[in-house]
């Protein structure tokens, strides 16, 4: 065969494929061609192909090179007509491969846990009350955790076997009486005394953190928990005040026919102190602990206790989001299990 015969067909069958791929439209059809251009067994490049053994040896060189880039071609129409298609190739049935009409597939955001939805709404409830919100360490001295809220060295709440006391790398820790030991804070109260350190009278603060106690997990008790320690210190704070706050706060939160109690306790830096009950489902169920800051809590940090007066109240978090969210067992909330938590969505 002569070399011009030989390349007439090339581009004979160059132009075929362009024409007839350009204007394909279903990818059956297409399917088809492709296998009429570039069928492994019989098809047109193929056929060509077998040609050029007929073809004087010194003009292969160019017979070849035209060759190849007539099959590039052919190839690259058919790639252009299949991503035309739908990119799907010969598997996918003629018509439009998506149905703009089905609703989309929502992405699985995540969403904040119930404790942390629960934080967010009593910092809202009580900061429309007046209270800002303050932070402390949870790994505390006994300064802050004892000492300072008139809790003396021999009081079974400095027990070591109440108390995560650190074995730090500096101390080891044998005598929770050592002013320089270091354990997780058991109680937010410790911020009551961080912020009359540091920060000028009159003072509303409220802190929301997390606290640690070496209890057995229970449905009611878990090793770390959450409390909302709140203080007012002015010139004339009153019992009556503190109980209208948490009146207030029980009412916004749990609603308004909620009952709050108090009942006389003891507490080494509240003078008088009471226990916080919340009427609930026929119970008195208690919330924390409140009273009137004990003077020698102002005396320890150099307040005077004849000009201030103060309530603190520490209400425990867990059970104030297992109340409004009809959780049973304080464990699920820690379980990290999704489909448990999943429920109360913010
Ligand atoms: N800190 C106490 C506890 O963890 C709760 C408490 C009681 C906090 C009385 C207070 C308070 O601020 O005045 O059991």
């Amino acid at each position: 065969m002569s070399l011009k015969n030989f390349i007439d067909s090339l581009d004979g069958l160059l132009g075929e494929a362009k024409q007839s791929l350009d204007s394909v439209t279903s990818n059956d059809q297409l399917e088809a061609l492709r296998v009429r251009f570039v069928g492994a067994k019989s098809g047109a490049i193929k056929a060509v192909q077998k040609l050029m053994g007929s073809i004087e040896s010194e003009h292969r060189p160019v017979a070849g090179k035209r060759f190849n880039e007539v099959r590039d071609a052919i190839q690259s129409a058919l790639d252009a007509a299949t991503v035309r298609l739908g990119g799907g190739g010969s598997q996918l049935s003629d018509g439009p491969q998506i149905d703009p009409t089905l609703p989309g597939i929502r992405p699985t955001l995540g969403q904040l846990h119930p404790i942390t939805q629960t934080i967010e709404h009593l910092k809202d409830i009580m900061g429309r009350l007046g209270f800002n919100v303050t932070e402390g360490p949870e790994i505390e001295d006994t300064w802050h955790n004892f000492v300072a809220l008139n809790i003396p060295e021999d009081h079974p709440a400095r027990d070591p076997l109440d108390n995560f006391y650190l074995a730090t790398a500096k101390k080891q820790v044998h005598n929770p009486a050592d002013r320089d030991a270091m354990l997780l804070r058991s109680q937010t109260s410790t911020v009551q005394i961080r912020v009359m350190e540091t920060q000028p009278l009159p003072l509303r603060i409220i802190s929301l953190g997390r606290v640690y106690r070496p209890d057995a997990p229970d449905a009611t008790h878990f090793p770390m928990f959450n409390q909302m320690e709140g203080l007012w210190v002015d010139n004339h704070v009153t019992m009556a005040q503190l109980k209208s706050v948490l009146r207030l706060f029980a009412t916004s939160y749990l609603g308004s026919d909620v009952h709050v109690r108090f009942r006389p306790s003891f507490f080494p830096f509240t003078e008088p102190s009471v226990e916080v009950d919340y009427w609930w489902n026929g119970n008195w169920v208690e919330f924390g602990g409140a009273g009137m800051v004990d003077p020698n809590v102002f005396q320890a940090l150099g307040i005077d206790s004849e000009e201030w007066s103060g309530f603190a109240f520490g209400l425990g978090v867990e059970r104030l989001c297992m109340r409004r969210f009809g959780i049973v067992d304080i464990r699920d909330l820690y379980r990290s299990d999704v489909r448990f938590l999943r429920q109360f969505a913010s």
